[in-house]
């Protein structure tokens, strides 16, 4: 149990190392440890837990999934260009492996869908604007390409804060912290609290990298901070609309669980990411706070 409930695993390194020698680290790590197979998991309690919720929670349950599993996917099939555009062959090596955990997350969440809720896809598609711009990104990022250093840099520091620093750092982590409150830590769903602790494990290298990039950028040159600060700003008012919203499936709409605090939980993790990039003196505007 105790291992359901660690979401806080983000591997930041030593903070003399280089970007270099972090990436050459995580990728030893990442070809080492990170070799779980989606197909292993068990799902034969999940099923029986599934087939005993109540009508609420398993709309909760499937709609919760289903946006991890379209997060997933998309950013699997957008991300080639944050590889390309890294400047050495190391941070190249550890974001290739980025590149396939992204699609073995896919694979579990296919395969979650397809054998606990018998379904092909997730019967509905949330509105999600933080991964809805993640195209327009990618396409940035190439077109940058062959820009000046300055130019190129300053595109990496906005794609990296887009997808590592908001999508990962703050939506993905908070949702595992609600999944842990709201089944993890009542013993439901095992093979999905297992596959969750494995992405998670993953994810712990991909945000750790990610924060390391934005730290190092941010430190290096203030223009490139208020540009990280920029973007976070943009895409917050964004993100924390998501929570508290009533769940609508198949005609009936259901409140979310109390357990969630989702927005809560959301901006624990938005502060988080703040003290990881710019340290303990990071100025908080208005809108940033969190007011239940
Ligand atoms: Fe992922
Ligand atoms: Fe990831």
């Amino acid at each position: 149990m105790s291992a359901v409930l660690n979401v806080e695993d983000v591997d930041l390194g030593e903070p003399s190392d280089s970007l270099d020698e972090v990436a050459q680290r995580l990728w030893r790590k990442a070809i080492a440890y990170g070799t779980w197979d989606p197909s292993k998991i068990d799902f034969e309690q999940d099923k029986r837990d599934y087939e005993r919720l109540a009508p609420e929670m398993r709309a909760y349950l499937e709609s919760f999934c289903g946006a991890f599993y379209h997060a997933e996917e998309n950013v699997a099939r957008l991300f080639c260009p944050w590889i390309m555009s890294a400047p050495s062959t190391w941070q190249q090596a550890y974001l290739s492996t980025q590149l396939v955990e992204e699609f073995k997350h896919t694979d579990f969440f296919a395969r979650y869908f397809k054998e606990v809720f018998g379904l092909l896809t997730p019967k509905r598609r949330l509105h999600n604007p933080a991964h809805d711009s993640l195209l327009e990104r990618a396409q940035k990022l190439l077109e940058c390409l062959d820009r000046p250093e300055e130019d190129r840099i300053a595109c990496i520091v906005e794609a990296f804060t887009h997808y590592q620093g908001i999508i990962e750092g703050v939506q993905a982590n908070a949702g595992y912290h609600i999944f842990v409150h709201v089944f993890g830590k009542h013993g439901l769903f095992p093979g999905l609290s297992q596959g969750f602790r494995n992405i998670q494990r993953d994810e712990g290298r991909h945000v750790g990298f990610g924060m390391r990039v934005l730290r190092h950028y941010a430190q290096r040159d203030a223009s490139l901070a208020e540009r990280i600060r920029a973007v976070y700003r943009t895409y917050l008012p964004l993100i924390r609309a998501r929570y508290g919203q009533p769940i609508e499936l198949d005609g009936v709409r259901y409140e979310p669980p109390e357990e969630e605090r989702g927005l809560e939980r959301l901006m624990e993790m938005y502060e988080r990411r703040m003290r990881d990039i710019f340290g303990s003196h990071w100025e908080v505007t208005e809108q940033e706070t969190y007011s239940p």
